[in-house]
């Protein structure tokens, strides 16, 4: 089968084409533990057994975009909208650092209320009184803007493709392309950073050629982290109650992921653990190495409301910790001791 004879060259050490990486998605129930054997074994060879954690902070849920998919998108005026100050950031961050994260992220919508300075002065801060890696997730911005944040001593930025699809993508980015996202990213490399991308799984107009595309595209621009999660309809947006991504194609694009780019850090999304409860176990399964506990105030949560009935919502940063050291330890893995940078072999 075309399945068979990926898997074959996959196993040869030979770069997948694009039909080949096709016929790993369109696995069937069976071929498909297959594929998640060998993402796993992928995985445990070149990142091995550490699952690395990184606290996130949402810290504002502005956004003046409009993404059709997006529960945050300015249009929507059922949202409760928050910012934290300097001071609650730092607080959250200290937090994380007493708990044992060496990663913090520090993510928001496309909010223009803080000042680059602030920005700046924020993650100097962070810089200088923790050890911690920082990474920013704050949109599209210009070229200087990321290189003084780089400057400030910025290590890694997250900025998603969310779709390789051009028509896709400014039918649901309106005023954004793919292209400027694109050049945003190459920047960010160029700068030094480590960059993510990633994409959604199941959004409306996708086809599993686009999701062979999303991940062709990773790999081109060579990632050092790619998010891979469910699309899952929000009510208050125009995709609402159309159908989502689906558990097992995203972990199929999980576990392909893995096979392409075996070194990348891959987290297990909390838009699939609200999917499908237990789905982050499954993600760590097939080809995962990351998790990303929600260190956002607790009273601010739920308010970043990207999708409803987000996971996470309620647990203190400690006892989302307990959660996820317990499950990493059912699965015979170990927490990452240091800063889990990509590993580039
Ligand atoms: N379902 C799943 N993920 C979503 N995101 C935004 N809206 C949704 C949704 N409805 C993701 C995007 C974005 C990240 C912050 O959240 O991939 O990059
Ligand atoms: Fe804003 Fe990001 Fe949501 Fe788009 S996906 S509306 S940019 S928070």
């Amino acid at each position: 089968s075309e399945f068979a004879k990926a898997i074959n060259k996959q196993l040869s050490g030979l770069v997948l084409e694009h039909r080949e990486i096709l016929a790993l998605l369109a696995a069937g129930p069976k071929e498909q533990q297959e594929l998640f054997a060998l993402a796993d074994a992928v995985r445990k060879r070149y990142v091995g057994d550490a699952v690395h954690l990184r606290g996130i902070i949402e810290f504002s849920n502005y956004c003046c975009r409009q993404c059709h998919y997006c529960g945050l998108r300015s249009a929507n005026k059922d949202v409760k909208r928050y910012r934290l100050g300097e001071e609650d950031i730092l607080l959250a961050v200290r937090r994380a650092v007493k708990v044992g994260l060496k990663t913090v992220v520090l993510q928001s919508g496309e909010d223009r209320f803080y000042s680059l300075e602030q920005l700046v002065r924020i993650v100097r801060l962070i810089k200088q009184s923790t050890g911690m890696a920082v990474t920013l997730s704050l949109g599209e911005r210009s070229y200087s803007d990321y290189e003084r944040l780089r400057e400030a001593g910025a290590d890694r930025y997250l900025l998603k493709q969310e779709t390789s699809d051009e028509g896709l993508f400014v039918r649901l980015r309106p005023k954004t392309t793919l292209a400027g996202r694109v050049q945003c990213l190459k920047w960010l490399k160029e700068l030094g950073f480590e960059i993510g991308s990633g994409n959604m799984v199941g959004l409306p107009g996708q086809s599993t050629g686009t999701l062979a595309r999303d991940l062709e595209l990773m790999r081109e621009l060579d990632v050092d982290m790619a998010g891979i999660g469910p699309f899952i309809a929000h009510p208050q947006t125009p995709l609402a109650g159309m159908p989502g991504g689906t558990l097992d194609m995203t972990l199929k694009t999980l576990a392909v992921a893995r096979l392409l780019m075996p070194e990348v850090n891959l987290p297990s999304t909390t838009a699939l653990e609200t999917l499908y409860p237990g789905g982050r176990k499954l993600a760590l399964q097939c080809g995962a190495n990351v998790v990303m506990p929600n260190i956002t105030p607790v009273s601010c949560r739920r308010h970043y409301s990207i999708y409803p009935n987000k996971a996470g919502i309620k647990d203190e940063p400690e006892e989302c910790l307990d959660s996820v050291k317990k499950l990493i330890a059912e699965l015979g893995r170990v927490v990452g001791t240091d800063r889990g940078d990509r590993n580039k072999k």
